[in-house]
């Protein structure tokens, strides 16, 4: 969907649906909202006055219009109260009007820009979440449908139509926010919704070249070999059992030159996770192409980050494997030496996450970053302690942990701490390796014990960690949020860097 902004003479408007927002309490004084209604002899206002109903959340009524402007139809559209109304609230909105137009076939609208009854909503912050419900929510996958179905365009274009001319740079820069983060979230949804038997771990190595020539950013990519020469053994372990080779992508963006903080990111990238030898049960396994969420997600920070030119350095790291069963494959019980050195026990080779993570953690603090934070479709604990919306926050700083909290605020991407207390590190013993890759044998307060393995590998940097396992995938469709990848948690971590900036 392309949006653009869109000046001049109401009258001479060229649209399918001309849509005007309606608060619940709130009278339509809009300068283009007056000079339609009286064209069309009051017959908006009289209608909204009639029917209070008109302007509560997410109702819709269409109108056909009365020839006197040129537009094709007119959409009363409501927004609530008034001061009920938040950013989020707006997002949800955008989402569930292109629904609703998608559904009447509309290819096109137009909407008049409501951002001067709003009560303490930048213009640009609200414009911006109005154009993410647009772009999220038009978002649909046909990439792997037949023809006929692809084309199912949705909506092709849509304009706003700003009410005062002073502040048309604002609405600008919400539009222009807006498309970045859309398309780099609209990125990690195709590779997580993408089949395991396309996005391999060579596919992502190819996404992320593409991504670096695009946006000038510095690419390497070490491939099996380099992998064996750098002892990157967990990353080897796992990923020897497939016929696809694992590789390591780092991602550098800035320029360590210059004066400005450097941050890692590193994620999660199983392309998909039978389990391996401890083989998962066929219901467990059936979503596990969307194990790699979090190297996609790394991807879209990147691609966000760079065409917003924060003023950061920003490193990527993205371990690449495919956990499979095979002769080659690691056993439960064979033992690895870590890139840091320390030993692992691989008791159960579906706890394979934390073991690619635990070396390119380890190896992100060459860089001496001021904080690392890792995103991970880890642990199935965590969606049994979190349910399927809330990531799980860990963390050794905890003023970086608040800090990713207050940025998930901001964009209304859910996030809960959980804790990283000393009993999950002894519950990671191991009885010949200096650590297991299992915490308690119960599984009890598995998503920390998970943690705890992790944070044996980032020394004494401050870190964070984001198990993503839940909502990575949305079982269903909801306003901006579409069935299937979900891109959670990009905006949030753009957020945050943004204010680091
Ligand atoms: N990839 C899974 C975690 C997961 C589960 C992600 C559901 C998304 C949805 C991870 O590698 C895994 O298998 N974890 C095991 C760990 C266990 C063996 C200690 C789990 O959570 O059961
Ligand atoms: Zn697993
Ligand atoms: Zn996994």
């Amino acid at each position: 969907m392309k949006i653009s902004l869109k000046k001049g003479n109401i009258e001479n408007l060229k649209t399918k649906v001309l849509v005007i927002p309606v608060f619940e309490d709130v009278k339509n004084a809009e300068r283009d909202f007056v000079k339609i209604d009286n064209l069309m002899g009051r017959l908006l206002s009289k209608t909204i006055e009639a029917d209070p109903a008109i302007g509560e959340e997410n109702n819709f009524s269409l109108f056909f219009n009365n020839k006197r402007i040129t537009t094709d139809k007119i959409l009363l559209a409501g927004l609530g109260k008034r001061d009920k109304l938040d950013a989020e609230k707006i997002r949800s909105f955008g989402g569930k009007l292109v629904n609703h137009l998608k559904k009447k076939k509309v290819s096109d609208f137009s909407i008049l820009s409501f951002g001067y009854g709003l009560k303490g909503i930048a213009i640009e912050k609200a414009t911006q979440a109005l154009c993410e419900g647009f772009l999220l929510g038009n978002y649909s996958h046909t990439k792997f449908k037949s023809k006929k179905d692809k084309k199912k365009k949705g909506i092709e274009t849509a304009a706003i139509l700003p009410q005062t001319d002073y502040d048309t740079s604002k609405i600008e820069e919400g539009m222009k926010r807006a498309e970045i983060l859309s398309n780099s979230v609209a990125l990690v949804r195709d590779l997580v919704n993408g089949p395991a038997n396309v996005v391999n771990p060579a596919y992502l190595v190819k996404e992320a070249k593409d991504l670096a020539k695009q946006n000038k950013l510095k690419i390497k990519v070490f491939d099996q070999a380099q992998l064996k020469k750098e002892k990157m053994n967990t990353i080897l372990a796992v990923g020897k059992g497939s016929d696809f080779p694992p590789y390591l992508v780092i991602l550098e963006y800035g320029s360590a030159k210059r004066k400005q903080d450097t941050y890692c990111l590193v994620g999660k990238g199983v392309c998909f996770d039978s389990g391996g030898l401890n083989l998962k049960p066929g219901s467990y396994m059936q979503d596990m192409k969307i194990d790699m969420g979090g190297a996609a997600t790394v991807l879209g920070v990147m691609k966000a980050v760079s065409e917003l030119k924060l003023p950061i350095n920003l490193i990527g790291l993205m371990p690449c494997v495919e956990n499979m069963p095979s002769a080659r494959s690691s056993r439960p019980g064979d033992v690895v030496t870590t890139y840091s050195g320390k030993t692992v026990e691989i008791l159960n080779t579906d706890a394979e996450g934390r073991l690619i993570m635990a070396d390119a953690l380890h190896y992100s603090l060459k860089y001496k970053p001021k904080s690392i934070i890792d995103i991970a479709t880890l642990t199935g604990a965590c969606m049994v302690a979190l349910g399927l919306d809330t990531v799980g926050v860990f963390g050794t700083d905890q003023e970086l942990v608040d800090d990713i909290l207050a940025a998930s605020k901001e964009t209304d991407e859910l996030m809960w701490q959980l804790p990283l207390t000393k009993g999950f590190t002894d519950d990671i013993k191991s009885k010949i390796a200096d650590i297991a890759n299992l915490g308690h044998p119960k599984g009890y307060g598995g998503a920390s014990s998970a943690a705890a393995f992790l944070k044996e590998f980032v020394g004494d940097a401050s870190w964070a960690h984001l198990d993503i396992a839940g909502p990575a995938w949305a079982t269903k469709d909801n306003s901006y949020k579409k069935e299937g990848g979900t891109g959670i948690p990009v905006r949030t971590l753009v957020e945050f860097f943004r204010q680091k900036s």
